[in-house]
């Protein structure tokens, strides 16, 4: 494969694009992470939550493509042995996201898998550092998933400022709104080594999700996402209040958004959540994705889909020198 956009990222980790697919809980299973490197670029099994006969499942469906494996950190100290697991099966990276990585660096730095670190803040970027991670994601507000408020455009160059000043080894990689070839070119420009995409791949023929989630991705446009936590109490996941959901707005955020205290108390909304998504009834069980959905207007492979990032990137970055004056 020709080489058109090589960084140090694509040299560290062998590749032959600066594209990383996130590790989506439930959506990134071994076939789309195996299809995100077979297309040249890092795919990731979307450990999440954890669960290991899951996991076991889903490294078997890679073979034998190199990937990575990511976690919810704060999910994986409920349990602790699915990292050894995981790390049995030699993955290129593990990457851990939401909580503290202390407990967890030096089991990781005992094999040869990188560690990845996502954070939302320059004090976590900081702290990840410290740590030992190998790569950093810088994770803007308008990702798809779990996330925290600053924006992809200040929060990447402020860390790759404090990554040239204080740690020019480690990586940094831009997540959150990267959907198409412009937004690799200026994650490029803002000083990243590389881009993690999540919604974009959940639209794509491979991610474990729904085809009427899929479908409501691409019937939606920028507007129609929202962050919140109604989503996380009918799922009775337990995320630190700093953390809130990027999904699709629906008459379910439209009724419970801003009454979380009643929604705890309401039982019976948990199982008609639990039915909807089940069903794939998109108007009650919101479908987790960013602000990019209303860039997304086709369901594609991920190879066709990292494909064309890059074609797009590269030409972008050609004809940078017209605005040249
Ligand atoms: C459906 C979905 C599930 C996600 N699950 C996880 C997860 O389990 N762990 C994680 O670190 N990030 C998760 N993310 C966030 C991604 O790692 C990444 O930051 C995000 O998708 C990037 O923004 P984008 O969606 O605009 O591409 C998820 C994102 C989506 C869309």
């Amino acid at each position: 494969m020709v080489r058109m956009i090589g960084t140090r990222l694509t040299e560290r980790f062998g590749l032959s694009h600066p594209i990383i697919g996130a590790p989506m809980a439930f959506a990134s299973g071994g076939a789309l992470a195996a299809a995100v490197s077979g297309a040249g670029g890092l795919g990731f099994i979307g450990g999440g939550y954890g669960d290991g006969d899951w996991l076991e499942a889903e490294f078997a469906k890679a073979g034998n493509q190199t990937v990575g494996v990511g976690f919810i950190t704060w999910a994986l100290a409920e349990q602790p042995d699915l990292l050894s697991h995981a790390l049995a099966r030699s993955p290129k990276a593990v990457f851990l996201s939401f909580g503290d990585p202390a407990p967890y660096v030096d089991e990781i730095k005992a094999t040869n898998a990188a560690l990845i670190c996502q954070v939302q803040t320059l004090r976590d970027a900081r702290h990840a550092i410290a740590c030992g991670a190998d790569v950093i994601v810088a994770q803007g507000a308008e990702a798809g998933g779990h996330g925290e408020r600053r924006a992809t455009l200040t929060l990447v160059p402020e860390v790759a400022d404090y990554i040239a000043k204080h740690a020019p080894d480690v990586l940094l990689c831009a997540a959150g709104g990267i959907i198409d070839g412009r937004a690799l070119a200026a994650a490029l420009m803002l000083g990243a080594d590389g881009v993690v995409v999540g919604s974009r791949l959940l639209a794509s023929a491979e991610a474990l999700a729904h085809d009427n989630a899929k479908a409501a991705i691409v019937a939606a446009d920028g507007d129609a996402t929202m962050r919140t936590g109604v989503v996380d109490i009918v799922r009775g996941k337990d995320w630190a209040a700093r953390y809130t959901g990027r999904v699709l707005r629906n008459g379910f955020t439209d009724q419970w958004h801003g009454r979380e205290d009643e929604l705890r108390a309401d039982k019976a909304e948990a199982a008609r959540w639990a039915e909807a998504l089940a069903a794939g009834n998109t108007d009650i069980a919101n479908t987790f994705v960013g602000e990019g959905a209303g860039l997304i207007h086709t369901i594609q492979p991920a190879a066709d889909i990292v494909a064309e990032i890059l074609a797009q990137a590269t030409q972008l970055l050609r004809g940078a020198k017209d605005f040249l004056k």
